[in-house]
């Protein structure tokens, strides 16, 4: 097996980047041509970003668990394509081969067509990670059902909203899963989401902690029950649903500057191609390599790269249920010599958090197998960069600094490894297909070298979303709207004078703790709906390990408040209505908060604040109440 478009040299990249700007039609038709369509498109692509209408591969047939599976399973049936470690290192790890996936995959369908799935329906999967889960996924894809996976951190309410909005009538779950320590009681958390949740009908739970749940009959059902179901109904395949490469195939809820977190589309043709390609090329992906995607499948980098791109390429991909801190901090370096693995790719948060443990965990490790390094999710710092390179390459892997977003499906800024150079907290070169510009407030693109402004990308790639679900003209207004004829990423960017990208950061009031995407005003929602709070205001501040922290300004109506006391019920609060991880890690009480005389929270000066900047706030005569500035700044945390 080979990758014929796997990009080789330096000039290759130069050139088939050239091509996909000059023609980009002629390019992604080569590309898509390398899978298996039951029909070919009538027309790659079709699109226009004021509506917008993006459609790529149109009138083309597929079902990408027939590039995910059974042509591997022609090829390769004994090839490993799951590794799957537990979360306690003494439970024995677990293989799938592309056969037995491919049996595993089809069985599990037809349960859902024996549950009442049918093509378009959407599934909400809650679940740990498990083989199951990448089971589960690819048998909604088999049926041309929509999957929309919610991270297992997220609370009942959380849920509740992300169900009801997808009106979903299927929730696949665990009795619980495991983490570190920990074990987290998933299918409690689905009763209480489903009391709010009438479009649900079925809910169809794994055993994985055996801990007690309650089942409600005639809507729960228990996994192992319906698996022994389906063997002794004697069918073990599942004919794979032909789909148009525009049917969505999954939904993936993602946070914006408003309250509400917005499902964003995409589908199956267009996806398919960008992950696969991305992965080839960016990890430089060669056959029988295990690579190791550390995200949770419930964020978009374990969909696209512990799923979609690896099986799509016939990879052996490895997932792992835990943490990288239990038992203890060697567990990633752990794991990579127990398997040998290739590539591994994670986030700067997790480095940053493993490098505070100092290198005693990496000691008797030897890191032999690994070739290639990854990281994604947010900017990496320099020393972060290095440490990784030092400790964990050995100075002999090359670094890919991959720049994206749940929106974008796969890659679009990043070097690909030890073909094009690595540079340091740069996310450097567009992938072939991806035109980025730099834009001023105004939208005015900003031209040459050594430059900083917000970036955009000019021209559609087949991996980008299409919609945001049962609500396009939140689509338009959020990613089109801003500057005219252009995806708008929310990403502030700095071109230096070698041309290459530096992405310094959202520019929108989005938040990215440890990777993960927070939205400030869902985040105030979720405060404000404690009793006691009259107002309250998000801002981020620079934290070593998490890269950004959560600095939460509050109004509280009780005088005589216990302060420590009160911040824990915050805390809660949140907990109970977002998740822990959207937990604010300060919480200054203030009497009131700088704002305009039009009544805007002035972020700017309480960013400025929380980031200890207490001399450079800028102009606050134009403040409602100047004074306000000044207590804050003096009961700064
Ligand atoms: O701000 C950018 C940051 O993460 C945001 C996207 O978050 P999400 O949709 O959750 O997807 C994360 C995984 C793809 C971006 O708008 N981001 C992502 N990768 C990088 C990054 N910032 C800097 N460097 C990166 N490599």
């Amino acid at each position: 097996m080979s990758y014929p478009y796997q990009i080789k040299s330096l000039k290759q990249y130069q050139e088939e980047y050239k091509k996909s700007v000059d023609a980009p039609e002629d390019f992604w038709a080569t590309i898509a041509n390398h899978f298996i369509w039951h029909r070919k498109w009538d027309q790659v692509l079709d699109w226009n970003f004021y509506e917008p209408t993006i459609e790529w591969f149109k009138g083309g047939k597929l079902n990408i668990t027939e590039n995910c599976l059974d042509r591997w399973v022609e090829t390769q049936p004994n090839a490993t394509a799951i590794i799957w470690e537990p979360n306690d290192p003494t439970e024995p790890h677990r293989t799938f081969t592309y056969k037995e996936l491919h049996h595993k995959v089809c069985q599990f369908a037809n349960v859902l067509k024996n549950n009442g799935a049918t093509r378009g329906d959407r599934i909400c999967i809650y679940m740990p990670m498990v083989p199951e889960l990448t089971i589960a996924i690819l048998a909604c894809a088999r049926i041309g059902a929509i999957h929309s996976v919610v991270f297992g951190g997220f609370s009942a309410q959380s849920i509740a909203d992300r169900i009801q909005d997808a009106q979903c009538n299927i929730v696949l779950t665990a009795d619980g899963g495991f983490r570190g320590n920990k074990s987290i009681p998933l299918k409690a958390v689905i009763d209480e989401a489903l009391t709010t949740c009438p479009s649900v009908e079925k809910v169809i739970v794994l055993t994985r902690t055996s801990l007690p749940v309650s089942m409600i009959k005639g809507r729960d059902v228990w996994w192992e029950d319906e698996i022994n179901k389906v063997e002794a109904q004697g069918n073990p395949m599942c004919k794979a649903e032909i789909m148009d490469a525009e049917d969505m195939l999954f939904i993936l809820y993602t946070s914006g500057s408003t309250g509400k977190p917005k499902g964003v589309v995409h589908t199956c043709g267009g996806y398919m191609v960008w992950t696969n390609y991305t992965f080839v090329n960016v990890f430089q992906y060669q056959p029988g390599q295990i690579h190791f995607c550390t995200a949770d499948i419930g964020w978009i980098t374990g969909h696209s790269y512990i799923i979609y791109g690896p099986l799509s390429a016939g990879a052996t991909s490895l997932m792992f249920e835990g943490i990288p801190t239990w038992p203890d901090a060697g567990r990633f370096w752990e794991i990579v010599d127990k398997h040998a693995v290739d590539i591994l790719y994670t986030a700067p948060t997790a480095i940053r958090s493993l490098m505070s443990f100092g290198t005693d965990p990496i000691k008797e490790k030897k890191l032999h197998s690994l070739k290639v390094l990854g990281t994604v999710g947010e900017p990496i710092n320099e020393e972060a960069w290095h440490w990784y390179d030092e400790h964990i390459g050995k100075r002999n892997c090359p670094i890919v600094d991959t720049w994206w977003q749940t929106e974008t499906g796969g890659v679009l800024i990043s070097n690909l490894a030890g073909i094009t150079k690595a540079k340091p907290s740069f996310a450097t070169l567009p992938l072939p297909g991806i035109q980025p510009i730099l834009v001023d407030e105004n939208g005015k693109k900003i031209e040459g070298n050594g430059v900083s402004g917000n970036l955009c990308i000019q021209f559609p790639w087949p991996g980008m979303l299409r919609t945001t679900f049962g609500d396009h003209e939140r689509c338009r207004t959020t990613y089109f709207s801003t500057y005219e004829n252009l995806y708008f990423t929310g990403d502030g960017c700095l071109r230096d004078n070698e041309g290459d990208y530096r992405i310094t950061g959202r520019v929108d009031d989005v938040l990215n703790v440890s990777g993960h995407r927070i939205g400030t005003a869902e985040v105030e929602n979720a405060i404000n709906m404690h009793t006691g709070v009259v107002e309250s205001a998000i801002v981020g501040y620079p934290h070593d390990i998490k890269g950004q922290g959560i600095y939460a300004y509050v109004i509280f109506n009780g005088i005589h408040i216990d302060e420590n006391q009160t911040r824990l019920d915050i805390c809660q609060t949140v907990s109970k209505i977002i998740g822990a991880i959207a937990k604010p890690d300060k919480i200054q009480f203030v009497t009131g908060l700088p704002k305009t005389r039009s009544g805007k929270i002035m972020r700017r000066i309480l960013r400025k604040i929380a980031e200890g900047e207490l001399n450079n706030l800028g102009d606050t005569s134009t403040l409602l109440d100047p004074l306000v500035v000044e207590e804050i700044k003096s009961n700064k945390l």
